[in-house]
């Protein structure tokens, strides 16, 4: 729980394919559906390409919007594998940071974007 306003975007998760602030979903409605959390990014340990990039670019300070915006992010690069800046930045437009690290962030998703790799 990051703002309890949907305003943050720090609880977004992947719900049946698509990333939703699940402060704003009901428990009911994700009943039978596919819920994946931050947790479930990694495989067997190993962090994706997108978290890499995350350590790799210092994408986060205090860490608090970071599973949202890798979430948001991975949703992104599904849907886009090599957006421009600004589609990074349209599409993150939902999550907060309130360390103001934006510019790392977007570098950082950008640098996954480059990579032929899972994110
Ligand atoms: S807790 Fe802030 S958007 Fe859900
Ligand atoms: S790293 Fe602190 S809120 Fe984004």
């Amino acid at each position: 729980m990051g703002c309890d306003t949907s305003n943050c975007g720090a609880c977004t998760v992947d719900l049946d394919g698509a990333s939703v602030k699940s402060c704003s979903v009901l428990a009911v409605q994700a009943d039978g559906s596919e819920v994946t959390t931050v947790e479930g990014l990694t495989s067997n340990g190993e962090w994706t390409g997108l978290q890499r990039a995350f350590h790799e670019r210092h994408a986060l300070q205090c860490g608090y919007c970071t599973p949202g915006m890798l979430m948001a992010a991975r949703d992104l690069l599904r849907d886009n594998p090599h957006p421009t800046s600004d589609e990074v930045r349209h599409a993150l437009e939902g999550n907060l940071c309130r360390c103001t690290g934006y510019q790392n962030i977007v570098r950082a998703v950008l640098d996954a974007s480059e990579q032929e790799v899972r994110t």
